[in-house]
C-alpha cells in the first residue's frame, strides 16, 4: 500500500527521475531481492561510491578520466576488459600498490600510486563498479 501512495503521489508530481526509482524499487522486489540490476552486477553502497568519486579525482582520474572513460595518459574504466570477470576488484589493489607494466593498451605503463590506502581503493572499486552497472561497457578493443 506504501508503494502505491508513493505511486500515486509521484504520478502527481510527474517526476520522470522518481517513477523510475519507484519502478526500480518494485522490480528489485519482484525479483526475487537478487539485489542485481541491469548488466549482472550488484548495486554498490551509496556512501562508498561517494567517498571512492573523491579518492578517484584526486588519484585516478587524471589518467582514467573525470567520467572515467579514459584520456591521453589512460584507458577507459568502462571498457569491456575492465568487467569483473576480465579484472576483479583484486587487480585495483594491485595496480595502485605495484603499479601496472602497458600490456592492454598503447598508453604506457601506469606508476603505482603511493597515496591511496587500500580502504581507498575498495571505496574507488565501488564507484567503478556502479558506474559500469549504470553506464555499461564499452566495447575492447575500442
Ligand atoms: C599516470 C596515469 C595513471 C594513473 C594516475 C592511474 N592509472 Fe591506472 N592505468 C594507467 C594505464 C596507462 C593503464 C593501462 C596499462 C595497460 O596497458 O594495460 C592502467 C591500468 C589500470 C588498471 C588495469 C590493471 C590490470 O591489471 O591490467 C587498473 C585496475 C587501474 N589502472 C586502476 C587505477 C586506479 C584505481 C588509479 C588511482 C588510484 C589509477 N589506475 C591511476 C594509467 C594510470
Amino acid at each position: 500500500m506504501l508503494a502505491r501512495s508513493f505511486l500515486m503521489a509521484t504520478e502527481r508530481r510527474a517526476n520522470p527521475l522518481l517513477l523510475v526509482l519507484v519502478f526500480l524499487l518494485i522490480g528489485a522486489g519482484c525479483g526475487g531481492g537478487s539485489g542485481e540490476a541491469d548488466d549482472g552486477l550488484p548495486t554498490q553502497d551509496a556512501a562508498l561510491v561517494q567517498s571512492g568519486a573523491e579518492a578517484y579525482a584526486a588519484n585516478c582520474a587524471s589518467c582514467h578520466g573525470p567520467d572515467l572513460r579514459g584520456t591521453t595518459q589512460g584507458p577507459s574504466m568502462l571498457s569491456a576488459i575492465y568487467e569483473p570477470d576480465h579484472h576483479a576488484d583484486i587487480a585495483f589493489l594491485l595496480a595502485a600498490q605495484r603499479g601496472v607494466s602497458a600490456h592492454h593498451w598503447r598508453f604506457g605503463d601506469m606508476p603505482a600510486v603511493a597515496a591511496v590506502t587500500a580502504e581507498d581503493v575498495a571505496a574507488i572499486v565501488a564507484l567503478v563498479r556502479e558506474t559500469q552497472r549504470l553506464e555499461g561497457f564499452e566495447p575492447y578493443p575500442p
